[in-house]
């Protein structure tokens, strides 16, 4: 592994195994996270970006599991070892996850305990990571907890999760994952349920402590705004596949994929004095039991060829150092 990463996804594979059929949430997909960078995954709902994200937590519960693939990390002490070699349940794990990867849910309820404090949560998840005293833990917490936007931090301290609003629980999440300074912090739409200043003040604050602490951040979002503005790298998903990826200029100024070229023309757009949203894609991300054989895209994709983008897997594709397509378009020959 290249010493500048930090984590190295190879096709990696995780299905639920229902009782109507396997799902395959993530089929496939390789990226990379470089120490110190910001990766932004990104793709409509339902593509495979939380799967992904807790698949490297190895959160994943049955009837999902991980079925090919590996995860590649590199400890703290340097040490090279793979996530999805280990026991979901066992000490390994469980040491990595919160000490040295922390992550941002998509749904803060799920990860914040109902019968105790916001207050006593982030101290003890502080003393757990950080040794420190009691005292020393609840000052750091209310710090945190200013940090995050919390007006009256010391009175919130005492707060249960349910006496809060939703914004307010997202904000609780957040000052949890960055209390413990881990290494990676993967946060899975941290601010879409935030008002916009919130927003950026939270983007500021992540990129703040990334800079102090080299941390890396693995940021799954749908807001191509929030890419260009914190993204060194991107991956582009559609249906458990990676379309595309690289250095975020790239994914800008030269996408490849028609997928991600749409993506960027339905971006709002301010046209005249008001917003417009210029253009959507055609059609719907298809049911993941009716998954479209050869390409995944091809059914609503205006380029697609017929006989070739139904038939077969697109090819991978290799532009540049760590920049790639998946898609009939680009073959050798073609451009
Ligand atoms: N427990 C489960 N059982 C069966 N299918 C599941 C389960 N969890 C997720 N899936 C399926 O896996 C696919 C990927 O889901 P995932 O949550 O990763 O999407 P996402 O890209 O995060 O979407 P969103 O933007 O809406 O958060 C979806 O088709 C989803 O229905
Ligand atoms: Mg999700």
């Amino acid at each position: 592994m290249d010493k500048d990463t930090l984590v190295e996804v190879q096709d990696l594979k995780t299905y639920f195994f229902t009782d109507e059929g396997v799902v395959k949430a993530v089929d496939g997909v390789d990226f990379s996270i470089k120490k110190g960078k910001t990766l932004c995954v990104v793709g409509e709902s339902g593509c495979g970006k939380s799967i992904t994200a807790r698949s490297i937590m190895r959160l994943i519960d049955p009837p999902g599991r991980i079925v090919e693939g590996s995860i590649k990390y590199v400890n703290g002490e340097g040490v090279e070892i793979d996530l999805t070699a280990l026991s979901p349940k066992g000490q390994e794990i469980r040491k990595i996850r919160g000490m040295e990867i922390s992550m941002i849910f998509q749904e803060p309820m799920s990860s914040l305990s109902p019968v105790h404090t916001i207050g006593e949560q982030i101290r003890e998840s502080i003393r757990l990571h950080l040794g420190l005293s009691k005292e020393a833990a609840k000052e750091r917490t209310i710090e945190v907890l200013k940090e995050v936007g919390i007006p009256k931090a010391e009175e919130r301290y005492d707060n249960y999760p349910f006496q809060l609003s939703g914004g307010m629980r997202q904000r609780v999440m957040i000052a949890m994952a960055l209390a413990c300074k881990s290494r990676l912090l993967i946060a899975d739409e941290p601010t879409t349920a935030l008002d916009v200043t919130t927003q950026a003040n939270i983007l500021d604050l992540i990129q703040g402590l990334q800079k102090e602490y080299e941390m890396s951040v693995m940021f799954i979002t749908h807001d191509l705004g929030v890419v260009a503005e914190i993204a060194d790298d991107a991956v582009v998903m559609y249906l458990g596949k990676v379309v595309e990826r690289g250095p975020v200029d790239a994914i800008f100024h030269d996408p490849k994929h028609p997928y991600l070229i749409s993506l960027l023309r339905s971006i709002p757009q301010l046209t005249a004095g008001k917003m417009e949203r210029l253009d959507s894609i055609r059609g719907m991300v298809p049911h993941p039991f009716n998954r479209p054989s050869g390409c995944p895209f091809h059914p609503r994709c205006d380029r697609a060829i017929k006989g070739r983008c139904d038939a077969a897997a697109p090819p991978r594709v290799i532009l540049g150092p760590g920049r790639e397509v998946s898609c009939f378009l680009y073959e050798e020959g073609r451009s």
